[in-house]
């Protein structure tokens, strides 16, 4: 829930003289894609995960012919020779396999910095009562059938039994195709083309400071729903109202006015409303909960059931509102004490998957001494959100709108527009979440700031209860001054600040009597400040990439960021080092960025401990 204060209101009423009058983009009707059902791990069907057969296809030759036209016969087809004169140059039975879920770049160490397509193929059997239609009159023990993929990075192209049954775009959001009535009881080919090569028009684009991990990077289930099913539901707190549950429910396969009831048995609390003609229905019921914080995530069982169809979500309600420049959590000031990390798995490496991946880096942020992630720069997975429901950590969400982005492009601004309607409705109930992010340092242009707005409009529309926020650009406005003023800033609830100074601006002493200006009168999070370090590299503090230096740096930022009062927060950069092309330095880097507090091997840092300290004075 947004307050507007006061001063914001002044400062907003003074933004648009302040801030150039950049008209927001017209509404595009978000393209279709195929969205994901809600609740689909609790549903009744199957895991499709595990050793799948791939081929490496760099030429993409198993969708085009030598003159770069489609064949008829591409590998989707998944064919065998037909006799022993048949010409047929692909096999996936004898095909290596990968593991799904999983990144392919550190499967096989040839695979690291590939970039391009992988087929994946399995083959499985549908439960033989699921496997057709039921037969006329028989009571259907699930009517519908569905494909759904926890992300596959960065698009992918699906077909079923030779059958094309979509694509999707975008590395990092779920989406589920339809295939009742399409199914064999036994021998289902499921072909997926993962395609990750970087484009100038995708999101993200060219250029990140992370190595974007390709291919079935999270997991594949076949799901199994009634013809009438619950696909989407929110449930929170009323809004100004922490004494009532709120929400919507839409349903999928309705036909006529359906009634659903919502119920929190714990709280001995439900509802049953009517759905009207589309399958919507809001509904609104009295409440009284123990409510979700940091220091008690409170989650209650959530029963929603409409028909048939019966799911339970673990939610927690908790209230999220910034008062002039503080940040209130349940109506109390709170100070952000917070980490960025990105989901690369600890210890191994590459793409965290799993529910032990997700504790072992929130694990360590909650030794730091964090009520607080900024999951960068992208929706991890949903034991990530998930994690951070149960151990109590607030949550920074963002989608890879990153650097430099086709902003004039309406096809890269749809594309954006469906990553985050496809986040916040996989994550709209993770009490954990109370910021997302449209943007990381984004160059200030008339196009950027049109397409961010058009961002923060969707994000607002998708979800009133939350936040909105973007790491924004700030400039240097004097030898010891620094002036925040991007005009999205009068767009947003809060601002976010990556700031480098002392590691890319100067040495840590500059840090020392600088000052920091903002234009609006809103809460700050810096979001990023750091320095790399070499684990175990030790030498004087001035010494670039020894674990002093990097101490050091963080003396000097905590000591300047006490100082400026709208500051209500922070999630330094970074939990753990990170792969990435950009990071070359030999013996030092080696392809990682070294910014880390803590090595990927989970070797900690000098710097852990200072932030560790300075956070549990902040806890006091
Ligand atoms: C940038 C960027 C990060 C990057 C970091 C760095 O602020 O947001 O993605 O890794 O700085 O340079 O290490």
């Amino acid at each position: 829930m947004r307050v507007w204060s006061l001063p914001a209101l002044l400062v907003f009423a003074l933004a648009p003289g302040g801030a150039p009058a950049v008209p927001r983009a017209p509404p595009t009707a978000s393209p279709t894609a195929p969205s994901a059902l809600g609740f689909a791990d609790g549903r009744a069907g199957q895991s499709l995960d595990g050793a799948w057969h791939v081929i490496v296809d760099p030429y993409d030759n198993g969708l085009l012919d030598y003159r770069s036209q489609p064949r008829p016969n591409g590998y989707f087809a998944d064919a065998k020779p037909k006799n022993k004169s048949d010409l047929v140059e692909y096999d996936f039975s004898r095909s290596p396999t990968l593991n799904v879920p999983g990144d392919w770049n550190t499967q096989r160490p040839e695979l690291l910095y590939y970039e391009g397509t992988v087929w994946y193929q399995r083959t499985f059997d549908a439960r033989a009562d699921h496997s057709t239609t039921p037969a006329p009159g028989a009571a259907p023990a699930t009517a519908r059938q569905f494909l759904q993929f926890g992300a596959a990075a960065q698009r992918a192209t699906v077909w079923l039994n030779g059958q094309r049954l979509g694509a999707h775009e975008g590395g990092f959001t779920p989406f589920a195709f339809e295939v009742t009535g399409r199914l064999r009881p036994q021998g289902n080919s499921l072909v997926v083309m993962v395609n990750d090569t970087r484009r100038p028009d995708a999101i993200p684009a060219m250029n990140t400071d992370w190595w974007n991990y390709g291919g079935l990077s999270r997991g594949v289930r076949l799901v199994e729903t009634p013809a009438t099913f619950i696909r989407a539901a929110r449930v929170g707190l009323a809004q100004g109202d922490a004494h009532r549950v709120a929400g919507t429910v839409a349903l999928d396969g309705a036909r006529g006015p359906t009634a659903v009831i919502v119920e929190i048995p714990e709280a001995h609390a439900r509802v049953t409303v009517e759905t009207d003609a589309q399958g919507r229905a809001a509904f609104s019921f009295p409440a009284t909960l123990s409510l979700w914080s940091p220091e008690s995530p409170r989650l209650y069982d959530v029963d929603i059931s409409a028909g048939a169809d019966r799911v339970r979500d673990r939610i927690g309600f908790r209230t999220i509102e910034t008062h002039g420049t503080e940040l209130r959590l349940n109506g109390r000031s709170i100070f952000l004490r917070g980490i960025s990390l990105h989901e690369e798995a600890l210890g191994r490496g590459g793409r965290a998957t799993s529910r032990a991946d997700a504790e072992a880096l929130l694990g360590l942020a909650k030794e730091l001494g964090c009520n607080f992630v900024r999951l960068a720069h992208y929706p991890h997975n949903e034991e990530m959100t998930r994690a951070a429901d149960r151990l109590g950590l607030l949550v920074w969400s963002e989608i890879p709108v990153y650097w430099t982005i086709a902003w004039d492009d309406a096809d890269t601004l749809a594309d954006a527009r469906r990553q985050l309607g496809e986040e916040i409705a996989r994550d709209g109930n993770r009490a954990s979440i109370i910021l997302w992010s449209v943007g990381n340092e984004t160059p200030v242009t008339e196009a950027r700031t049109r397409f961010l707005r058009t961002l923060i409009d969707d994000a607002r529309a998708a979800d009133p209860t939350r936040l909105l926020t973007a790491a924004l650009e700030h400039h240097a406005s004097g030898p010891r001054e620094v002036t925040i003023d991007d005009p999205l800033g009068a767009d947003l609830d809060v601002i976010g600040l990556n700031e480098y100074v002392g590691w890319y601006d100067g040495l840590p002493a500059k840090c020392d009597g600088l000052t920091w200006r903002s234009t609006t009168q809103k809460p700050i999070v810096v979001s990023e400040f750091g320095a790399d370090a070499k684990a175990g590299l030790h030498a004087d503090a001035l010494t670039r990439f020894s674990e002093e230096y990097q101490a050091d740096l963080y003396r000097h930022q905590l000591a300047m960021l006490r100082k400026v009062p709208a500051v209500r927060g922070m999630s330094p950069w970074i939990l753990v080092d990170f792969r990435s092309p950009r990071r070359p330095l030999p013996g030092i880097q080696d392809g990682w960025n070294r910014k880390g507090l803590v090595a990927n091997d989970g070797t900690k840092k000098q710097a852990f401990w200072i932030l560790r300290d300075a956070y549990r004075g902040l806890a006091r």
